[in-house]
């Protein structure tokens, strides 16, 4: 399975998907990653890794037809299997999404429907969430479709919040479950154990 994995920032669910690949645990390789963000530390990451990293973004392709282009451009010519959002703070074209029905994983720091949507990206959703007083938050990885953050679920774990809890504290609890969620689905997907019925999501047989 040839996986594109698109990013804008630290990139450490990136980190986690190459190192779990490079356990063996994952029958996929990583072929591209994408940010559309130039100095995104993910794109350091993937040079390290030896893996082709590649800037789209609004200072070498200003027009946005012009990025969606160049995206589906690289997605054919590298034969991209699955496309993984990992920290993507830009919203798919449709023509993608499209393309790439049920192969679009993305991964997101809470508890799908809840803070979510637009605006409700990176730390601001921790502020939400301890804004709010709710007792259980967590992360969420989704199939993408048409809108934000609103396709079939994959996978969700759950995790307690303190009442000392402040944003940072928070978002570290989060991101330790975001790096076990989303190599585990990545892992089924290459495996072929996950279904999609209509908007439910069903994992076969997995330990
Ligand atoms: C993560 O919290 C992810 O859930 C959200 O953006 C952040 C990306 O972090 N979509 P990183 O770039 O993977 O470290």
């Amino acid at each position: 399975i040839k996986i594109a994995v698109l990013v804008s920032g630290n990139g450490s669910n990136l980190q986690a998907l190459i190192d779990s690949i490079e356990k063996g645990e994952i029958k996929g390789k990583i072929e591209v990653v994408i940010s559309n963000k130039k100095g995104a530390y993910a794109l350091k990451r993937a040079k390290r890794h030896g893996i082709d990293g590649i800037y789209i973004g609004k200072l070498n392709y200003p027009k946005r037809e012009d990025r969606d282009k160049k995206l589906i451009d690289i997605l054919n010519e590298k034969k991209i299997d699955l496309i993984v959002l990992a920290g993507y703070m830009s919203v798919l074209n449709e023509r993608i999404v499209n393309m790439y029905r049920n192969r679009i994983i993305n991964i997101h720091p809470s508890l799908i429907p809840s803070f979510c949507g637009k605006g409700y990206y990176g730390e601001k959703v921790h502020k939400a969430v301890l804004d709010y007083g709710v007792k259980l938050t967590g992360a969420t990885v989704h199939f993408v479709d048409e809108g934000t953050d609103t396709g079939p679920v994959i996978f969700q774990r759950a995790v307690e919040i303190d009442f000392d809890d402040t944003v940072e504290t928070l978002s570290k609890k989060v991101l330790k479950i975001e790096h076990q969620l989303l190599p585990l689905a990545v892992k089924l997907f290459c495996e072929g154990k996950i279904e999609v019925i209509g908007r439910k999501v069903k994992i076969l047989d997995y330990m």
